[in-house]
Parts: structure tokens; sequence; C-alpha cells
């Protein structure tokens, strides 16, 4: 990576599937640190820029850049040796794991001890509130609690940089105030980038550096909340009169 290179660069990339364009020649850059609301209307072609970024897809032309070194062939267990980590929106702890070990597995594939893991895991788990879950079998966490575990899961992997799809869909507004609370202290106290898909506006808005629109698979906007709050043609496609 040079210094010129932008820490993550979506480099006009395009993804269609069977004549249904996903992603219509999007490009935007992330810088280190920097926390990036991805948002738009559901089919805007969201989830399947993660898809891209995180190898589970490979697009159709353009390319991805991370720290200068180009993504676009890699498969997902390569990229996120690079450090980039990810949530799924259908959350997919291991089912038959405690969420103790589903936290562990992230810490012991990056060849930490047994021990370190654990506590590892053990941090993170009270970081995000739910300690005393350690013991539970995953399946029987209610939802808001599986998408505490994604986030779990995929921080202990230790990323650099963290894509969040929808993990506060389905938190009541104090609990996503907390999520909120804890993604901005990370990012504070590690300097983790995150790039965060939320439809829960007050949380993208309270969160975000700057927040790329995307409608029908187009980049159509890209600036702070303040400006994005008021743009018109996001307010037409997306916001509505009430963008909080
Ligand atoms: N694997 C796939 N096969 C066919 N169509 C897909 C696939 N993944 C996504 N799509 C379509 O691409 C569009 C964008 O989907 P998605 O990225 O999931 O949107 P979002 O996350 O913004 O709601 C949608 O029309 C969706 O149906
Ligand atoms: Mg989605």
């Amino acid at each position: 990576m040079t210094s010129k290179d932008p820490f993550v660069k979506i480099n006009n990339v395009t993804k269609s599937f069977k004549g249904l364009v996903a992603l219509d020649n999007v490009s935007f850059c992330v810088e280190k640190a920097e926390i990036l609301g991805v948002i738009g209307p559901n089919g805007a072609g969201k989830t399947t820029l993660f898809n891209l970024i995180s190898g589970f897809s490979t697009p159709d032309t353009g390319s991805i850049l991370f720290e200068g070194k180009n993504l676009t062939s890699l498969k997902p267990h390569q990229i996120s040796k690079l450090g980039i980590a990810r949530t799924f929106q259908i959350v997919k702890p291991m089912k038959n794991l405690n969420v103790l070990e589903n936290v562990m597995m992230g810490p012991l594939a990056h060849s930490c001890s047994l021990k370190e893991a654990e506590t590892k895991a053990q941090n993170i788990l009270e970081l995000l509130g739910i300690p005393d879950k350690s013991l539970f079998l995953s399946e029987n966490l209610s939802l808001p609690e599986k998408k505490r575990l994604e986030v779990a899961r995929a921080l202990a992997t230790c990323p650099k940089v963290l894509l969040l799809d929808e993990v506060m869909a389905g938190l009541r507004p104090n609990e996503v105030d907390r999520m909120v609370s804890i993604l901005k202290e990370i990012n504070k106290q590690t300097g983790l980038t995150i790039l965060l898909i939320e439809h829960a506006m007050r949380a993208v808005m309270a969160c975000c550096h700057r927040i790329v629109v995307l409608n029908y698979g187009k980049k159509i906007a890209e600036d702070t909340p303040k400006e994005i709050a008021k743009h018109p043609e996001v307010i037409r496609s997306y916001l509505g009169q009430d963008p909080c």
C-alpha cells in the first residue's frame, strides 16, 4: 500500500443476477478509521456490495481494493485473513456451539491459545452486553441477542474492517443506542473501520462519519449525514419526509 492508496476502494463495480443489475458501476472509497453508512431501500444492492467485498461473490466488472491489494479473485477465508470481517443479515451462528465457543472460533483461527481465546471472547461478550449468555446454545438466543453474537463473532477475528449488515434490525431503541455507543467507542479506541448497512436512521445519523446511498444498484449520493438528510433524491427515493 502506498500513501496515496485509499484504505478500501470500490472501483466501478457492477454485478448482475440473470439480467437484474444489483450493482451498477458503483465507486467510492473508505478511509481508515471511518464509519461509513450504506443505506437505501430493500433490493438496492447493499448486501450484494458486502458479498463482493467479503469474497462471497465476485463482480462482473470493476474491482475492490483493500490497502492497495485487489480482492476481486480472493476467497472469503483469504479476505478474512487480510482483516475484513462481516456479519450476515440472516444470522449464521454455529448452532451446536454455545455463545462463548462461537466467539472463540475467531481468535482460535488466528492461532490464539485456548485460554487466550476464551478470555478474548469473554471480554467481547462483556462489551456487547451478553456475558450472562455465554453458556447458552446460540440457537436459544433471542433475535437481538443473535445479532449481538454476530457482531461479537466478527469482532473476535480482530478485523481492520468490519462490515455490519443490519445488526440493529429488531433491536429496541435503547438497544440501538447501546450498539451505536459500542461501535463509536470501538472505532474511537482502536481506529476500526466500519461499514454499516442499516435502516435505523437514528443509528446511521448518530454513528456514521459519511453515508453512501444506493438505489436500484446505483450510487445516488455520498456525503455527511447532515447533507444526506437534506439531499433531494435521497429524500425522494428513501428517506421520505422524516429522515430521523
Ligand atoms: N444470489 C442472488 N440471486 C439472484 N438475485 C439476487 C441475488 N442476490 C441479490 N439478488 C437481487 O439483487 C438485488 C439486490 O439485493 P440485495 O443486495 O440483497 O439488496 P439489499 O441488501 O439492498 O436489500 C435484489 O433485487 C435481489 O433480489
Ligand atoms: Mg440486504
